[in-house]
Parts: C-alpha cells; structure tokens; sequence
C-alpha cells in the first residue's frame, strides 16, 4: 500500500494501488501562492467565503488556496461537498483546530477536539441531549415556555423599534440552559446578559480579519485589542461556567438529573470511585462541553430567527402568507412540532430563510484523517479542508433561483414542503451539527409563535426596499445591525 493511503473504501476516496510520485504531484490547482504570504492579498478577509467562492469557477470545485503559510483545500458545490462529507465521511472527518482555539479548548470537548475524546463527547452529548428531550416533547415544552416569555419582551415594546438580537439571542440560550443546567435565567438577571453578550462577542471576534490573521501568524501573538478582548471574555465565561457546575455538583441528586451537567457529574464521581484515572469525563471536558454547546446553539440558532423576522419585514407578501396559513390551521391555539406538516408554507419560509442566509458558509474547518485521493487529487494526511456550504446552499445547478428569497424552492405544485438535497446549512457527514433536531424544533416553534402575535415591519420612516440584507462580518453571517417593529396582531387573544 502506498505511503499510507487510506484503502478502506472504494471510488475516489482511497486509492487501491500504489501512490506514485507523480499521483501525489497532482494536488488541486489554485492560485499561485506568494512566499509566506501565500494568497492572503487576493483574499477579502472580512468575507473570505465569497473569494472562495469566485475562485471556484476559476479552478473547479477542489482547489487549493494558501491563508499565509497554512495550505487550505476548498471543496465547492453540492456534488463535491457531498461527494467528501457523506460518501468519504471517514476521510473528511476530523477537525482542524486553528491557533484561536487550541489554546483555549486544549483538546477537550466537542467543536475543537479530535479523535477518542471528540467521539467519547458527542456521543455522550448526544445521548444526553436526546434523554433530556431534543427532538422530543420535553424539549418542545421548554422551547414553547420560553417563546412565551419571549413574547411578553416584545409586548412590552408595544411596537417600538428594537433590536432582535438581545431577545432572541436570550431566548435561544436559555433553551440550551434548560438542557444543560436544568433551569432557565431571567432575561434581567446580570450574570446571564453578561455571558450571552461575552459569547456573541467572541463569535464576532472569531470570524474578524485580525483573528484570520492571527490564525495564520499565531506567532505575531494576541497583541491587537480585539483578541485581547475574546481571550478576557473567554475566562470570565470559563469562570461563570465553573460557578454554576459547583452549585449543581451541591445539590446533585443521583435519583434526579436536572441537565446535562449532573449527567455529567455522576459519570465523573462514578469513574473517580473506580479509580479510572484515564477518564474523559474530567472537569476540563465538563467546562468545555458546556460552553461548546452555548457558542454553537446560541448564536446560530438566534441569528437565522433574525434573518426570518428581517425577510418577512422586508417581504410583507411572504409575511401574508405565512400568518394566513397559522391563523387557518392554528387558529388561536399554542403551536406544537405535530403543526409543522400541516404548515408547508411556513416550514417552507424557515427553509428558504435558512438556505439564503447560510449562517456558516465555510462550516467549521475539516482535515484528512488520511492520505486521500479525491476526484483525481491527492490530498495529504492532515490537510486543512474547508467545506464551502455557502456554494451548496447556492449552488446554481441545485436551486431554480439561488439568489433570491423563494420558498417555493421547497414547495411542490400543490403546495406540499418538499425537502431538497442541497439543503445543507447544518453541514453533513461525520461533523454534522449536533444540535441539529433541536435547532429545527426551535426555528419553528419560536418562529410560528411570533409569527401568530406579531406583524413585523420596518421602523417608521424606513421602507421594507431600505432594509439591508448584507450580512454583517463575523464567524457566523448576522444580518447588518438593523432595528424593527413588532406590532400586535391585536384582534388575537391566544392561550
Ligand atoms: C440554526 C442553527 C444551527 C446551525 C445553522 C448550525 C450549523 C452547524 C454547522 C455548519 C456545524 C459544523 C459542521 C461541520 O463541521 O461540518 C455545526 C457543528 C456543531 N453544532 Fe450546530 N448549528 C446550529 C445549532 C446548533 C445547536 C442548537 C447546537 C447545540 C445543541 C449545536 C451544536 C453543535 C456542535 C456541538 C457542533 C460541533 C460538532 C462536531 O464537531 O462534531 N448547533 N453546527
């Protein structure tokens, strides 16, 4: 077998015959990298997937590009990204863990670890997710209980403008601390904006041009104030997690789990009192875990909530439609998930507004778990890959208009939500996001429920062709900062 070459499976991903020299020459094509710099200077870092994207129609849809001296394989298209996250899933499946975060995760938890710790924890997270109800009607009666709360937020606003992120943002995370610590924080309590806030913060951080250019050059060290600022906030979260797992670890009740965290916590003690001193589920893997869950659920869940409200101020017709079909077949009453077939159209707005926002467009960094030939490349053991989703959830081949807001990408000729291939914005594969049965639970419980109170509308003054659907610069893609107005639907009274 040639130098490691994975041959396990068949096709493009491993190769079954000797590597020669000249096979391991054929590395995808790009642009010519400079010394050191490699191609940072073509590279629009503020919002690097869409120079990715440009350069996929020149070197086809596996090509390589240089960020500094780091080598990076972008894959490009539905076919391709598919081709290696779902048929290679093996081969495509590790992370990379860019200087940003190794030094903060040091291996532990999910997003950012490898190998058995990174399989022993989302197995474990999984697991405990489903227990304490994702995808199920425990968590639906704690998403529809938060909805409520959050509804009285924006009926105390009277219709004021606002800005969405604060509430939705606290809305999403206090789903994910009903599930991880076992209880929910008031939207006043101090503690709990500090931590919402520290966390969007660092999500915005993280996909700025100076974290990009720190990943690249991690020797230039964290002088510039922004990193300066993600690596303060990261302590204090650190140190807000550790406070709450100790209040928990007083009160456990091995008869009664609360969360995530005393399920967490008896493993923990259970391994202690057999002497296993191997075990992953260690303090480090507990803190890590949990804040793993909140930077992941919080902001991408809230931020696509954002583009739903945004989209349906900008587009009143959609926003018709959408509050036509819950007043005809929800009527008055309190949605559930049992709604959702009988709600095409709007399952179909949630969708559309999913594909076209396309929150993480580069995914999260993958590497070769392997030497791989892919396509009729070679691609070395430990490559940086990135995952371009933005081009699959807007691949022109795969979508009638891939550019415009159209729900009836998902609606056959009757009507009927119809699912599509391409739709991939939780990525696919071995790295899938894990969060992904309870984020969908969450976008169409809290979006038909304000949806039901609320009509959404520009701020006075501002017409809906004002409202901006450039995306913000960050690690996920906000919408601009904008404001909007949520008016009662007041003729309802609900339950
Ligand atoms: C609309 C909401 C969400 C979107 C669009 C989203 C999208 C993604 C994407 C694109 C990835 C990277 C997958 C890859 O590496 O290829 C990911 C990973 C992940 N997501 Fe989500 N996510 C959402 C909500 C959530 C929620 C609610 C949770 C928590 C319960 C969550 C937890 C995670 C975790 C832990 C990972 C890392 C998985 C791993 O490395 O094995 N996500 N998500």
């Amino acid at each position: 077998m040639g130098k490691g070459v994975n041959r396990t499976k068949a096709s493009t991903k491993a190769i079954a015959k000797e590597v020669s020299s000249e096979q391991e020459n054929k590395e995808p094509p790009g642009p010519k990298p400079l010394p050191v710099l490699g191609n940072i200077l073509q590279l629009d870092l503020k919002r690097p997937y869409l120079t990715l994207w440009e350069m996929s129609k020149k070197y086809g849809s596996v090509f390589t590009v240089y960020f500094g001296p780091k080598k990076v394989v972008v894959l490009a298209g539905y076919q391709t990204v598919k081709q290696a996250l779902v048929n290679n899933a093996e081969e495509f499946g590790n992370r990379d863990i860019s200087p940003i975060f190794s030094e903060f995760s040091k291996g532990h938890g999910i997003l950012f670890s490898n190998g058995e710790n990174w399989r022993e924890m989302r197995r474990f997270s999984l697991a405990t997710l489903r227990d304490f109800g994702m995808g199920k009607r425990r968590s639906e009666e704690k998403i529809i209980e938060e909805a409520r709360y959050l509804r009285e937020v924006l009926d105390d606003l009277h219709g004021k403008p606002f800005d969405t992120s604060q509430p939705l943002n606290y809305a999403t995370s206090n789903v994910i601390s009903a599930i991880v610590y076992g209880s929910r924080f008031q939207y006043s309590d101090p503690q709990f904006k500090e931590m919402v806030n520290r966390t969007n913060e660092n999500i915005k951080i993280s996909g700025s041009p100076s974290a990009q250019i720190y990943n690249m050059f991690p020797w230039l060290g964290c002088w510039l104030k922004d990193l300066k600022l993600l690596m303060t906030n990261r302590v204090y979260n650190l140190k807000q997690i550790e406070d709450l797992v100790a209040s928990l670890e007083e009160t456990l009740n091995l008869e009664e789990t609360r969360g995530l965290v005393d399920t967490f916590l008896i493993r923990k003690k259970n391994a202690e009192k057999a002497g296993d001193k191997e075990t992953l589920f260690n303090e480090q893997n507990l803190l890590m875990t949990v804040s793993n869950l909140f930077a992941a659920g919080t902001d991408t869940t809230s931020t696509t909530l954002r583009w739903c409200l945004l989209l349906m101020a900008k587009y009143p017709q959609i926003q018709d439609g959408v509050q036509e079909e819950i007043d005809r077949v929800i009527g008055h009453r309190q949605a559930v998930m049992e709604d959702r077939k009988n709600l095409p159209y709007t399952d179909a707005v949630i969708h559309e507004t999913q594909r076209l926002a396309n929150i993480v467009p580069m995914s999260l960094p993958h590497t070769t778990t392997c030497d791989v030939e892919f396509q009729g490349f070679f691609i070395k053991k430990g490559t940086c890959v990135f995952p371009l989703l933005a081009s699959v959830l807007k691949d022109e081949t795969q979508w009638e208009s891939p550019l415009t807001f159209n729900p009836a990408h998902f609606l056959d000729e009757q009507g009927q939500f119809i699912k599509r291939d391409a739709f991939m914005p939780f990525s696919a594969g071995r790295r899938v996001c894990l969060g992904e049965s309870l984020a969908r639970m969450e976008l169409f419980l809290f979006f038909t429920s304000l949806l039901q109170h609320f009509r959404f509308t520009p701020p006075p003054g501002v017409s809906e062709d004002q409202l901006d659907l450039t995306p913000a610069v960050g690690f996920t893609l906000n919408p601009s900062p904008h404001k909007l107005c949520a008016v009662s639907r007041a003729s309802h009274t609900y339950a």
